[in-house]
């Protein structure tokens, strides 16, 4: 049950965080850019996803995977592991401190719009930070339990992120603009399931970004929800590719009808 896929989920993470911090140590070089020049990878990407997708096939082996770094595996349990090996991986390459290793366990079809999030691990190597929830457990820090913050409208600390088509860079930057009379000040700081376990932590009080895939936001998305909070896309729909919104439950419309005006 979720119980156990949350423990499933705290044992890799850490195991997988654990490799990405030793391959930062040894130097870390890009392999290669994907879509654009601030979409790359690195070999500890792939590796890291190699090794998260071994330990989850030895424990569960019937379940699906979707990771940022190889081709969806259906399963056959109705369980779908969405994980991204190293979220933040501009800053891992830069080193930067910022990345994390995001995982989570859906049920359901395995999309943003149907899925439901059962469990989910987040996990900071550089500064051994692990947060972790199951769907009713609650959303904890290691052993201390989390609660969004309570900021409802002007003087929130903001964080958001840039999309990784230059495309896109114009609309971000109006929605910054926009969102910013809600704003004491904004982060970008690189690594979208931080933000959101931040959020969750009530270390942010509200996080936007268009543009994320799924597993940038799967883990993340039930921390915020576990902590009390609310994570939605534009009105109706759910989060993802069209906008990622996580607040308090009173900030949360705020932000949403600011982003939709
Ligand atoms: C990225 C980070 C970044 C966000 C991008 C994501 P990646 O994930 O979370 O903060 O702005 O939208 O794609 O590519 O480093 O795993």
């Amino acid at each position: 049950d979720a119980a156990q896929w949350e423990e499933i989920a705290v044992d890799i993470a850490r195991e997988a965080g654990a490799l990405a911090r030793r391959r930062r140590a040894e130097g870390v070089a890009v392999a290669a850019t994907k879509s654009t020049l601030a979409d790359i990878v690195t070999d500890a990407d792939r590796e890291v996803e190699q090794l998260i997708r071994d330990r989850l096939a030895a424990v569960r082996p019937d379940d699906g995977f979707l990771g940022e770094e190889s081709d969806p595996q259906p399963g056959t349990s109705g369980v779908t592991w969405v994980v991204d090996p190293i979220d933040g991986t501009v800053n891992y390459a830069y080193g930067i401190p910022q990345y994390a290793v995001s995982i989570a366990a859906v049920t359901g079809e395995a999309t943003p719009e149907t899925w439901a999030a059962q469990a989910a691990a987040v996990y900071s190597p550089a500064v051994d930070e692990l947060f972790h929830a199951h769907r009713g457990g609650g959303a904890w820090l290691g052993d201390q339990r989390l609660r969004v913050s309570t900021v409802t409208d002007a003087g929130a600390l903001l964080a958001t992120g840039f999309g990784y088509d230059p495309a896109t860079h114009d609309g971000d930057l109006a929605r910054v603009r926009r969102m910013m009379v809600l704003a004491r000040d904004l982060r970008r700081a690189g690594a979208a399931s931080l933000d959101l376990a931040y959020v969750a932590a009530g270390r942010l009080d509200g996080y936007f970004e268009r543009g994320l895939k799924p597993w940038d936001h799967a883990a993340g998305a039930l921390l915020v929800t576990e902590a009390g909070g609310v994570v939605g896309g534009r009105p109706g729909s759910a989060p993802g590719a069209e906008m990622t919104i996580a607040a308090g439950p009173e900030l949360f419309p705020r932000m949403r009808e600011l982003l939709d005006a």
